[in-house]
């Protein structure tokens, strides 16, 4: 049977607006009756313009924020109910866009201890899971180094082995490249499939970066705080003028494959990569 990992009903947040002296005026609505649900084991990308909602769904899987209305599901846990908000916690890490706000250990074994640590795991069992996260995160060679002197993309990824150390079922990435140059961001998404595939940690990841999608089990699109679409990275590239009208890119050859289809060359729908894109092209010239 299939089981999930995360589940929403009828999610709905609602921001408090204040005025200038900070008397609540009204409210705002981030999240506007969002259902989802995501398998244990996948890799869910979620996209969608500044200000859709897509950090507020995330701080959602965290217990960093409560329903307003409706209800949250993690592991098992409703997030709402107090007592369970460290077994959420648990269930369910969050990695966020800046590394620098989320490393806090002097040396970066220490770092990665902090969390197990604070859960008060016992020692020996620190160092076999601080062990095990450096390695999944492929940063073991670097254990004794100064988080300060490694690249970007480098203590990015000593944070995603300090939630690893956690043994989460669960990793959420909010726009964890969004700082990083393109080499740090190979790296940090290349650790991420890693996680998914060899770790069988369930991944969702935030992101503005098309290419970061297309190897996704399934993509969620959020516009004005709903979940506007819902598919394979294939089936929702596939859509590109609703993708444009929300305001959002689709991957480059993509494009390129919508562009000459709208110039009369019957290129096929939803083209993710350059290899099919080059088959395609090669089928038509032939
Ligand atoms: N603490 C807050 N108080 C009031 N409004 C907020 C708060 N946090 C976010 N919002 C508003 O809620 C909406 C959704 O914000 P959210 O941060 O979830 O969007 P996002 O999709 O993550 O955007 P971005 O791509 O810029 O990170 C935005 O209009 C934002 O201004
Ligand atoms: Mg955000």
């Amino acid at each position: 049977m299939m089981s999930n990992i995360i589940r929403t009903k009828n999610l709905i947040h609602d921001y408090p607006k204040c005025d200038e002296d900070g008397n609540v005026i009204g409210s705002y609505r981030a999240l506007d009756d969002v259902n989802i649900e995501i398998e244990q084991g996948s890799f869910v990308a979620v996209l969608g313009h500044n200000g859709s909602g897509k950090s507020t769904f995330a701080k959602h899987l965290n217990a960093i924020l409560y329903p307003t209305e409706g209800c949250v599901w993690v592991n098992g846990y409703d997030t709402s109910a107090e007592e369970d908000v460290w077994n959420v916690r648990q269930s369910a890490g969050m990695v966020f866009q800046n590394p620098d706000n989320q490393i806090i250990g002097t040396v970066v074994e220490e770092d990665v201890a902090f969390g197990p640590e604070n859960m008060g795991v016992k020692t020996k069992e620190i160092w076999d899971r601080v062990n095990y996260a450096l390695n999944a995160v492929r940063m073991n060679a670097y254990r004794e180094h100064s988080p300060n002197k490694l690249s970007g993309g480098q203590k990015q990824r000593v944070a995603i082995a300090g939630v690893v150390a956690m043994r989460p079922k669960c990793i959420i990435l909010d726009e964890p490249t969004a700082m990083l140059d393109p080499v740090g961001r190979k790296e940090v998404i290349s650790t991420i499939k890693h996680l998914n595939k060899t770790e069988g940690i369930t991944v969702i990841l935030i992101t503005h970066y098309m290419d970061e999608v297309i190897d996704a089990d399934r993509v969620y699109v959020m516009n004005n705080a709903k979940v506007e679409m819902q598919g394979t990275p294939r089936e929702i590239f596939s859509n590109v003028e609703k993708l444009k009208e929300i305001g959002l890119d689709v991957p480059q050859v993509t494009e390129l494959a919508y562009e000459l289809r709208k110039r009369g060359i019957s290129m096929r729908d939803g083209i993710l990569t350059i290899d099919e894109f080059v088959e395609e092209y090669g089928r038509l010239v032939k």
